[in-house]
C-alpha cells in the first residue's frame, strides 16, 4: 500500500522543500514517506487524535532519526494551527472516519497556501457487491469504524 500511497504523492506533486500536512497520520506511515520526499530542507507535520498512535509514531522518527516531523495530537474539528500555511495537504484513510468531511475539507483548506494542493487517499466502496447480502461484512465494518 505504501508504494501506492507513495506515486500518489509524487503524482500530486510533492516534492523537495515543501511544508506538509499529514491528517490522520496514525502511527506515522504516510508522514514518513512524505519526509523523504521532502527531504531535509522540507517539513511534515503530522496530526492525530490518538495519543498512543502518536506515541508510536515519535518512537519511529527517534528511532530512524527524521529531523524534519513534527507530530500533534489534536482533533481535526478543532485544529489550532491557524498560523501555519502548507504546500499541501494529504491524508490517507481519514475521510470516511470524520463526522462531516466536507467541512473538515472546507477548514483545512484555509491552511493551503494559494497555489497550495491537497489530496486524499480513500478506500472506494461504491464497488462493493450490496451490502445488505453481505450482513456480517457490514456488521464488521461498522465496528471498525467504531474502534477508529
Ligand atoms: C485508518 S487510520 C489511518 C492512519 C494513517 N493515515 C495510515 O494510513 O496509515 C485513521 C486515523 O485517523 C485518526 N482520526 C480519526 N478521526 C480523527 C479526527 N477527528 N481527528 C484526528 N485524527 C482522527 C485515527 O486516530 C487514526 O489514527
Amino acid at each position: 500500500m505504501n508504494s501506492i500511497t507513495k506515486k500518489f504523492y509524487l503524482d500530486i506533486e510533492i516534492s523537495k522543500g515543501m511544508k506538509v500536512l499529514d491528517v490522520g497520520c496514525g502511527k506515522g506511515a504516510t508522514t514518513e514517506l512524505i519526509a523523504e520526499i521532502v527531504g531535509e530542507n522540507g517539513k511534515v507535520i503530522g496530526i492525530d487524535s490518538n495519543r498512543n498512535a502518536l506515541y508510536r509514531a515519535e518512537q519511529n522518527i527517534n528511532l530512524n532519526k527524521l529531523k524534519n516531523i513534527n507530530y500533534i495530537c489534536a482533533d481535526l474539528s478543532n485544529l489550532d494551527i491557524e498560523n501555519n500555511k502548507f504546500d499541501a495537504i494529504v491524508g490517507r484513510r481519514i475521510l470516511k472516519y470524520l463526522p462531516d468531511p466536507k467541512s473538515s475539507i472546507k477548514q483545512l483548506s484555509k491552511l493551503l497556501k494559494p497555489s497550495g494542493v491537497m489530496g486524499f487517499q480513500e478506500h472506494d466502496s461504491t464497488n462493493l457487491i450490496n451490502d445488505e447480502k453481505m450482513p456480517l461484512h457490514s456488521k464488521v465494518n461498522n465496528w471498525i469504524r467504531k474502534l477508529v
